[in-house]
């Protein structure tokens, strides 16, 4: 099993992704490789919609690109009256491991399972209130891109999440489908705090991160020694409905540096731009909130 993971996890680094897997053992290697660090990525993002939309009581979920359900568990933990479970993916050794995950849960009897490559099988998908791609826009040509982005807003009822690796490219993919699909109509809930355009140029990007501990096993299957690891990500949450936001929102894009003399953080706004926020430390009540901020929280600006 170690020297699979380690092999997949090598694939996936080197920007594969998920194409070697051909039988059960492969399945399960990638699942032990990669599945802890995805649904790190994934709850945090879906902990950051239920927070912005407090309202949002999705009751069904389309997970595309399942692999083995690792967003069906994370939005199963997030939104407890969930109860209709939709996975599509073309992976068939992906799928029976999805199917032997959620075996014996009562919360997933009707989950619904569904073959076939995204491309066209979404058509017959059925719309949910939530739908999520987690780390499967990564694996298509960049030509599908955009029809894959427009059939997954198809689907979507009410929200869509997309994560991808936070790497420039997995941002770059990000920022391609935000802007296809604000111009059909969609509104970003988060990360950021408007819908107009990304105000990062490259070489710079927008990525979070998120540190997980290694249980023993993940460490002997993956064949490291380090007891955690930092999963990087990149997301967006696009909504049918405007969120309502304050003028002064605004995420962190950076953990902010705390100097004696300021503190020092990279904001992107709610007007659509990119700022280093100076809190200095004789504004005390400024310089103690900033202290505060951590890379990839919402917070006001100026209060
Ligand atoms: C990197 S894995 C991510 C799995 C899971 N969503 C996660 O976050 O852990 C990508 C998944 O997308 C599936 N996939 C890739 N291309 C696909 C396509 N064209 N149609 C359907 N599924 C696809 C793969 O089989 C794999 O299960």
């Amino acid at each position: 099993m170690a020297p699979r993971a380690a092999a997949l996890s090598a694939t996936y680094r080197g920007g594969g992704g998920s194409t070697g897997i051909a039988d059960g053992d492969d399945a399960l290697a990638y699942a032990f490789a990669r599945m802890p660090a995805t649904f790190a990525a994934v709850a945090a993002c879906l902990a950051e919609l239920a927070r912005l939309r407090p309202d949002f009581v999705p009751l069904s979920l389309l997970d595309v690109g399942a692999g083995p359900g690792t967003a069906t568990w994370a939005a199963a933990e997030t939104f407890p009256p969930l109860d209709h479970f939709t996975q599509l993916d073309a992976n068939p050794a992906l799928r029976a491991l999805a199917a032997d995950l959620v075996r014996g849960a009562p919360r997933f009897d009707a989950l619904r399972q569904l073959p076939g490559d995204v491309r066209q099988a979404l058509a017959g998908a059925g719309d949910a209130d939530l739908v999520i791609a987690s780390y499967l826009v990564a694996e298509l040509p960049e030509a599908d891109l955009g029809p894959v982005a427009d059939a997954l807003w198809r689907r979507t009822r009410d929200t869509l999440l997309v994560v991808e690796p936070g790497t420039p490219a997995g941002h770059a993919r990000i920022i391609a489908l935000r802007s296809r699909l604000i111009a059909a109509g969609a509104h970003v809930v988060a990360p950021c705090p408007h819908d107009r355009p990304c105000p990062l140029a490259p070489p710079d990007w927008c990525h979070f991160t998120r540190r997980l501990a290694r249980s023993r096993d993940h460490k002997q299957v993956k064949g490291v020694d380090a007891p955690f690891e930092d999963e990087k990500f990149s997301y967006v949450v696009l909504s049918r409905s405007a969120p309502a936001r304050r003028p002064s929102a605004a995420r962190v894009l950076a953990q902010p540096l705390v100097g004696k003399v300021e503190v020092a953080a990279k904001l992107c706004t709610a007007d659509g731009r990119a700022v280093t926020l100076k809190a200095p430390r004789r504004d005390k009540a400024a310089y103690a909130r900033a202290r505060r901020w951590n890379w990839g929280d919402a917070v006001a600006a100026d209060d």
